[in-house]
């Protein structure tokens, strides 16, 4: 599929229920979880990578909310792995209950890991995330890094005033492990006066990364999303960053995303998504799966490019859309 570059990377919603509640992403008050039935089931949703990756998908990756709180998730995971002409399979979690998974994931043949941790700090992480889950975090990193899951990221949104004097620490994690560690620019989801806070751009985190010295830029794969790698001199992982904000990314967006609730999301900053669960249930062949598909990738081509600002707040309930 395409629309004037490869449309080849699906994220997959599979809840929309997380054992975290992050300031940052905290839906509104008003915010409802899907009822159960309206979530698509697994059967479902492999059906649909079916019909993607026929369509010239070629990675996928599992988001939530926390994918690992739904259950039999592994089983799932699993069967998604066989889906036949399917290049990568990735998983984003916020490692609660990696510790305890991370074995399974790996014999169900997972092997990219993305990590969400916004702070190294156990009390700060606390004030973050809402709960006191640190050192079971860190556990689960470390079984990850056992395993030998590769690629291994770890994906630190950037939040002025509240984690960005761990700049440097977390530069470190890729110093000293295996690990790409990911800075994320805050992105204006949910709250305007937060965002207004919060918000760090990339140019500056970069400039104060500036003291770890020369770094050596590394190739991006064709499926790989917008962050931009970098290599600094003596390191065993490396630096990523990824800058939504100051410098957006739509003309070389590669992705689709499902929703929890089984709605293709073209653009994760434009409200509009295109119904697939309704004919799926209603016995829609694949060749008409496929058609909304190419629907949703045409809508991505004719969407104005994001300029992301205080002014233009998506309304992005990011917990079941997945980032
Ligand atoms: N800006 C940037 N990243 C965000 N995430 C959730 N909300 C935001 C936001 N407003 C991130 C999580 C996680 C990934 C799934 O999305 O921290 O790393």
């Amino acid at each position: 599929m395409s629309f004037l570059r490869e449309i080849n990377y699906l994220r997959l919603s599979i809840t929309d229920r997380c054992n975290l509640g992050c300031f940052y992403c905290l839906p509104r008050l008003d915010w409802q979880k899907l009822p159960a039935p309206e979530i698509m089931r697994y059967e479902e949703l492999l059906q649909i990578a079916r019909v993607a990756v026929g369509l010239g998908i070629r990675k996928i990756r599992v988001t939530g909310g926390e994918p690992l709180v739904r259950r039999n998730v592994v089983d799932f995971l699993e069967k998604l792995t066989q889906t036949p002409g399917l290049k990568e399979l990735c998983l984003t979690t916020n490692g609660v209950r990696l510790a305890d998974m991370a074995r399974d994931l790996y014999g169900a043949g997972l092997r990219h890991l993305n990590l969400s941790l916004d702070s190294l700090k156990p009390e700060r992480y606390r004030q973050i995330t809402g709960h006191d889950n640190f050192s079971q975090v860190m556990a689960g990193l470390g079984q990850a890094l056992d395993l030998g899951f590769q690629p291994l990221k770890v994906n630190c949104v950037v939040l002025k005033d509240v984690n960005d004097d761990e700049l440097l620490d977390f530069a470190r994690l890729a110093r000293d492990l295996p690990v790409q560690v990911r800075f994320i620019e805050f992105m204006p989801t949910v709250n305007p006066e937060r965002w207004t806070r919060h918000f760090l751009p990339m140019p500056e985190v970069c400039r104060r990364l500036a003291v770890l010295g020369d770094m050596q830029v590394v190739d991006r794969q064709p499926t790989a999303g917008p962050a931009e790698i970098v290599r600094p001199v003596g390191f065993r992982g490396e630096l990523g960053f990824i800058s939504p904000v100051s410098r957006h990314h739509c003309p070389t967006c590669n992705r689709l995303r499902l929703t929890a609730a089984g709605r293709l999301r073209p653009c994760l900053f434009a409200d509009l998504e295109i119904d697939i669960k309704t004919p799926l249930r209603q016995g829609a062949s694949e060749a008409e799966l496929a058609s909304l598909f190419e629907e949703a990738v045409r809508t991505k081509g004719c969407l104005p490019e994001v300029k992301l600002s205080q002014s233009s707040l998506p309304s992005c309930p990011m917990v079941g859309i997945g980032g």
